[in-house]
């Protein structure tokens, strides 16, 4: 299910590092509008426009996040994960791909969806799963299985609390 669709252009292509020796950007396509902070490192990922990546954040190979979706400070999140459009990825979520690591054949790794307007708490953990729209993940929780659309789900691991006010679970 496509979940990457971008509204706008993306304009800016590869901004480089060198423009700013605080930031290590690597053949990264990013939308218009969209903020970086100090201190990351991205590479060849996708970022949409309007959105927002705080310091301290890997973003790896291949990863495609959306439009005016927030990124904040000490994330991860690595290959074969895509983020849709008006997220909110908490401070310090970790992404997993690798379940059983040090996998280096990575046809082995599993990806991650997470599908638009959802909200992850800082310190949360995600395992290879889809988390569906608008759904909220508890901070610090540890996903290890999908999420439907609307849930909130919190705790380790993470386990159903409700439906979110006004989705199409109540
Ligand atoms: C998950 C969350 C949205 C739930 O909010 P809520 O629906 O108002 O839940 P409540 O506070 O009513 O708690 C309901 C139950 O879930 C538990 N709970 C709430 N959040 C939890 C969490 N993150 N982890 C584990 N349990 C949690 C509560 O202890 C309570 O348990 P009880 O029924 O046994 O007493 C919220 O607690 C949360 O973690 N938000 C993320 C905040 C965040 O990280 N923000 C980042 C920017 S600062």
């Amino acid at each position: 299910m496509p979940i990457f669709k971008k509204d706008k252009k993306q304009k800016i292509t590869s901004p480089k590092s060198a423009e700013n020796p605080l930031q290590l950007i690597n053949n990264c396509k990013i939308g218009e509008g969209t903020k970086i902070w100090n201190f990351v490192n991205i590479y060849e990922c996708e970022i949409g426009s309007d959105s927002m990546v705080g310091c301290f954040c890997e973003i790896q190979k291949g990863v495609r996040i959306g439009d005016r979706t927030r990124i904040q400070s000490h994330s991860f999140i690595c290959d074969l994960v895509e983020i849709g459009n008006d997220c909110f990825v908490g401070h310090g979520v970790m992404f997993i791909n690798d379940v059983y690591p040090p996998q280096p054949d990575r046809s082995e790794w599993k990806g991650t969806v997470v599908e638009d307007g959802v909200s992850i708490g800082s310190n949360a953990t995600i395992l290879p799963v889809r988390i569906g729209r608008n759904a909220i993940i508890g901070a610090g929780a540890v996903v290890t299985k999908d999420v439907p659309e609307g849930a909130v789900v919190a705790g380790n691991p993470a386990s159903f609390l409700r439906y979110r006010n006004g989705s199409k679970g109540e």
